[in-house]
Order: C-alpha cells, then sequence, then structure tokens
C-alpha cells in the first residue's frame, strides 16, 4: 500500500550544515496494516511520516502511496493524490475560530469538494464515527484533548482516505485518554480499512496498536520486527536503540553535584547503534 524506497530528506540553510534528517529509508507497509515508527526527538520520524503524502518532498527516492508514485506528481495531480492521505498531529491543529462541524467541512473544502450539503452530510458522518456529534456545534476550546483529538481524526477521515499519517497523537494525552483514541483508530483500521501509520516515542503505544514496527535513529531505519514480538517473553530487539526503547521507566541521578553516576542512569543521550547499521536499505 505504501512504499518507501530509498528515501533520503535534506535540509539545507544558507550558511549553516546540510541536515540529513532522512537517510535511505526502503519501507514498505501493507495494505489494512498499522505500522508504529518510534525513535528518540530529532530521530526524523516526523519527517519521514510528512514524506509519505509529500507535505516533505524527499530530496531522492520514490514514495507510493496505493500504486501512484507521488514523487512523480506535481500540482493539481498531487493535491488529488493526496486526498486518499489524511493526517492527524499531536497538537491536533484546529481551527479555533470555527465550529468542530466546520472545522471537518473545511477539510472537505480543500478537498474540492464543491456541494455545501455533500460537505455537512459527510462531515456529519465522520463526526459519527468517532462519537463525537454532540459537539458538532462547539468551538475547540470548549473541547478536552481527546475530544479534539477526535475532531481531528473525523476532520482526517471526512475524505474517505486510504491511509491515515498519526504523529505523536496521543503526546499530549493521558494514559486514559490515549487509550480511547488509540481505540478509535483501531476501530477505523478495522471498520474501514484504513491503512494507519503512527510516530510515536512510546512503546506503550506501539504494543497497543501496531502490527509492525520499525525503529529510527539518525534519520536511518536502523531495525523492523512483527509488534507481536513485544509480547513474547524471549524477544530482544537487535539493536541497542531497540532495546533502550523497551525498557520501561525514566532514570534520573539525584545524587548530585558529580557526572559519574549520571552517565549511566541518564535519559539521554540514546546509546549509538553504529554496529547495527548495515547497508543502505538493508533493514529487513
Ligand atoms: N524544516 C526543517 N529545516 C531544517 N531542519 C529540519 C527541519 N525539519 C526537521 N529538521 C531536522 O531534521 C531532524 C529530524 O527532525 P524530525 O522532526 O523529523 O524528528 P522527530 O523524530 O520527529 O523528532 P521529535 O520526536 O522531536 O518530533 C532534526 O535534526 C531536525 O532539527
Ligand atoms: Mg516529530
Amino acid at each position: 500500500m505504501i512504499s518507501l524506497r530509498h528515501v533520503t530528506t535534506t535540509f539545507a540553510a544558507r550558511g549553516k550544515e546540510p541536515v540529513v534528517a532522512v537517510e535511505d529509508v526502503s519501507l514498505e507497509i501493507p495494505q489494512g496494516s498499522i505500522q508504529g515508527i518510534i525513535g528518540f526527538s530529532g530521530a526524523g520520524k516526523s519527517t519521514l511520516l510528512r514524506n509519505i503524502n509529500l507535505l516533505e518532498r524527499p530530496s531522492t527516492g520514490e514514495v507510493e502511496v496505493a500504486g501512484t508514485e507521488l514523487t512523480s506528481l506535481d500540482g493539481e495531480e498531487l493535491r488529488q493524490a493526496r486526498h486518499q492521505i489524511g493526517m492527524i498531529f499531536q497538537g491536533f491543529n484546529l481551527v479555533n475560530n470555527l465550529t468542530v462541524a466546520q472545522n471537518v467541512e473545511l477539510s472537505l473544502k480543500f478537498a474540492g469538494e464543491s456541494s455545501k450539503s455533500v460537505r455537512q452530510a459527510r462531515a456529519a458522518e465522520a463526526l459519527e464515527i468517532v462519537d463525537i456529534t454532540e459537539k458538532a456545534k462547539a468551538y475547540p476550546a470548549q473541547l478536552s484533548g481527546g475530544q479534539k483529538q477526535r475532531v481531528a481524526i473525523a476532520r482526517a477521515l471526512a475524505t474517505r482516505p486510504q491511509v491515515l499519517l498519526c504523529d505523536e497523537p496521543t503526546s499530549a494525552l493521558d494514559p486514559f485518554t490515549t487509550a480511547t483514541v488509540l481505540q478509535y483508530l483501531a476501530d477505523v483500521n478495522r471498520d474501514l480499512g484504513i491503512t494507519v501509520v503512527i510516530v510515536t516515542h512510546e512503546m506503550e503505544v506501539i504494543k497497543a496498536l501496531a502490527d509492525d514496527v520499525a525503529v529510527m535513529e539518525d534519520g536511518r531505519l536502523v531495525e523492523k520486527f512483527p509488534a507481536a514480538d513485544l509480547h513474547r517473553e524471549d524477544f530482544t530487539p537487535r539493536t541497542s536503540i531497540g532495546r533502550y526503547l523497551m525498557s520501561d521507566g525514566i532514570n534520573v541521578d539525584r545524587g548530585g553535584g558529580h557526572t559519574a553516576g549520571a552517565e549511566e542512569s541518564a535519559p539521554t543521550p540514546a546509546p549509538r547503534v553504529e554496529e547495527n547499521l548495515t547497508a543502505a536499505g538493508g533493514v529487513r
């Protein structure tokens, strides 16, 4: 369904060293599956996710979604192809001075739906999927975080996409609300057959939702495994970053003053896993 082939994204700014945010990532995501992408801050997760809908066009490499090679498209063709890809964000990104229903209708307007009655009907349908119809006339400021994210999901679903991209969708939510939002994503995947890609730094989220896990570090995809492995007692990720992400708890040294002990228990910097990097696109 989604095919990333040797995708590299470099940010170049005048007078600064170029930043390689995504480096030679190849990944196949089957139709109807839930792909988790995990890694530390700055690993390139958001950039890779934005590469999928070309919100960030890769510097090199190919992106294919639902049989269409997006990287070969431009302008109107690309705009049309993007309608099959919805996206939600950590910060919800709702328009504050529009009601819930208007927020959802707006995405249909952007998608080129010219009939107001069709937009209204589709918005109502999308709000029903996430059980938030009763808030249709409310404004974002009147909603809880979980409700806002459900509206954002409805907005993403209104154009009836085949793919839903989720960038840290639960990072601003408490554990209970996180579970609710993840349940809606699971339902959308199962009932509508939508392929879901979810970026997170929480292994718990991956465990709860994903079919497959991809681990990123320093722009590279360093490890891949089925999420079911996480439930196996004898499973250990191959890379040290994978193992680190799997270990639970946060270690903070409060001994004070000396850094020798802190080095062992500090949550960052993450362990380097150079030894585990394989040749270009060689992660399987
Ligand atoms: N528009 C940009 N211009 C320049 N550098 C960028 C840009 N966007 C991202 N980067 C850099 O690319 C690298 C990867 O960033 P990215 O946002 O993809 O990481 P991330 O894994 O999503 O991190 P986080 O968990 O903090 O969201 C970082 O070093 C970041 O500073
Ligand atoms: Mg990010």
